[in-house]
C-alpha cells in the first residue's frame, strides 16, 4: 500500500459516492466501506504491512482518504434527505395500529345527576351549599336537634357508632361518636356559626344500619334545606318546596303537606307530590294513590334555635329533607338501589 495507491482509492470511493442517487445506495455504500468492518477499517488494519519508512505518509494520506470519504459520505445523506432511518419511505405506514380500548366517554352517575340537577334548582332560588363531616358526634346528630335522650332513633338498631360500644347508655355521661343518620347535623353546625340569617341547602351521604334489599341501603343520600330569618312562616316553606317541585318534577306537579313528627320540627309536615308517571290518576309506581311521598319538613323547633344560639323570638325558620337515591330510581326506572353501588359498567354506561 503505497500514497499514490491510496490517493487512485480516494479519487474512486468519491467518485463512486458522488453517482449515488438513492438512500438505498448510499446504505450500501455505508455497509461495503465505511461500518466497522469495511474496507477503510481494512486499509487501516492493513496498516501493519507497511514497511516502516514510508509509514507515517501513508497513515496521512489514509486518514485523509477517510476524512473526505466520511465528508462526502455526510453531505451526500443530507443531500438525499438525512439519516436513512430517519427516512419517510423506511416507514411502514400499512401496518396496523393498536387496537384502542376505551371507545366512549365517561358517564355520569345518575346519583349525582339527580342530586345536581336538585342542587341546582335551589342555588337558582339563592341558597347557598354547605357540607359537613359524615363522621358526628351525639350532640350534632340528635342532642341539638332536641332528640331526648332515649329516643329510639339513637338506638344501634339505626345508628352506627363508632364509640364507644353497644352497651353505651345516656346516663354514662360519655358522648357517642357515629356515623351521621341524617344530612340535619350541617344545620347544626351552621346555626352554631352565628351567621344570620341563613338560607342553605344540604346534600350529602349517610348511614343507618338497616337490612340491604331492593328498595333500602345502609348508605344513601339525602338533601336538606335551611332558612332562617326574621318572620320566616309555613306559607314560604310551601311556596318554596311547590316552586321546587314544579322545576323538578314538571309544571303540572302539585304538593300536599300531612301533619307529620320530627324532633327538630313544630308543626312538622310530610310533603307529598302528584305523580309525575301518571299525573295523579293512579298507578303501579304510586301505588295507585296519584301521590308520591317525597319529603319532610317543618318549622325549625324553638328548642333547636335556642340550643344552637339563635333567639327564638327574632327568628323563625324552617327545614326540609329527601333521599336522593329513590327518587333517582323513581325518575330512571331502576328496580334496585344496589346498581348505585356496583359500579356496573353496563349499568353505568347507560347514564
Ligand atoms: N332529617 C330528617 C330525616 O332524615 C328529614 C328532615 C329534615 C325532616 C328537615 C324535617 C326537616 O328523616
Amino acid at each position: 500500500m503505497t500514497v499514490t495507491e491510496l490517493q487512485t482509492r480516494k479519487a474512486e470511493l468519491l467518485k463512486s459516492l458522488e453517482a449515488t442517487t438513492s438512500a438505498a445506495d448510499l446504505e450500501s455504500f455505508k455497509l461495503a466501506h465505511i461500518v466497522r468492518k469495511g474496507s477503510i477499517a481494512a486499509l487501516f488494519d492493513d496498516l501493519k504491512n507497511v514497511p516502516k519508512e514510508i509509514k507515517p505518509e501513508v497513515g496521512k494520506a489514509l486518514n485523509e482518504l477517510r476524512i473526505s470519504v466520511e465528508e462526502k459520505f455526510k453531505n451526500k445523506e443530507t443531500a438525499l434527505g438525512g439519516p436513512i432511518h430517519e427516512k419517510a419511505d423506511t416507514l411502514d405506514l400499512t401496518m396496523p395500529s393498536r387496537p384502542l380500548t376505551v371507545s366512549e366517554p365517561g358517564h355520569e352517575h345518575p346519583l349525582n345527576k339527580t342530586l345536581d340537577e336538585m342542587v341546582g334548582i335551589f342555588v337558582n332560588m339563592g341558597f347557598d351549599v354547605a357540607y359537613g363531616p359524615e363522621i358526628e358526634d351525639d350532640e350534632h346528630n340528635f342532642e341539638k336537634l332536641n332528640f331526648a335522650p332515649d329516643h329510639p332513633a339513637r338506638d344501634m338498631q339505626d345508628t352506627f357508632f363508632i364509640k364507644p360500644s353497644k352497651d353505651w347508655k345516656p346516663e354514662s355521661g360519655e358522648k357517642p361518636v357515629l356515623l351521621r343518620t341524617h344530612t340535619s347535623p350541617v344545620q347544626v353546625r351552621l346555626m352554631e356559626s352565628g351567621k344570620l340569617p341563613i338560607r342553605a341547602v344540604m346534600p350529602g351521604r349517610v348511614y343507618r344500619n338497616e337490612a340491604i334489599s331492593a328498595r333500602s341501603a345502609a348508605c344513601f343520600y339525602q338533601l336538606e334545606g335551611l332558612v332562617i330569618d326574621k318572620g320566616v312562616s309555613m306559607a314560604d316553606l310551601k311556596g318554596i318546596l311547590l316552586s321546587f317541585a314544579k322545576q323538578f318534577y314538571g309544571d303540572d306537579t302539585k304538593i300536599r303537606l300531612r301533619p307529620s313528627y320530627f324532633p327538630f320540627t313544630e308543626p312538622s309536615v310530610e310533603v307529598d307530590v302528584s305523580c309525575y308517571i301518571c299525573g295523579g290518576k293512579g298507578c303501579r309506581i304510586c301505588k295507585s294513590s296519584g301521590w308520591l311521598e317525597v319529603l319532610g319538613a317543618g318549622m325549625v323547633h324553638p328548642n333547636v334555635l335556642r340550643d344552637c344560639g339563635i333567639d327564638a323570638e327574632i327568628y323563625t325558620g324552617y327545614a326540609f329533607g329527601m333521599g336522593i337515591d329513590r327518587t333517582a330510581l323513581m325518575r330512571y326506572g331502576i328496580n334496585d338501589i344496589r346498581f348505585f353501588t356496583e359500579n356496573d359498567y353496563r349499568f353505568l354506561r347507560q347514564f
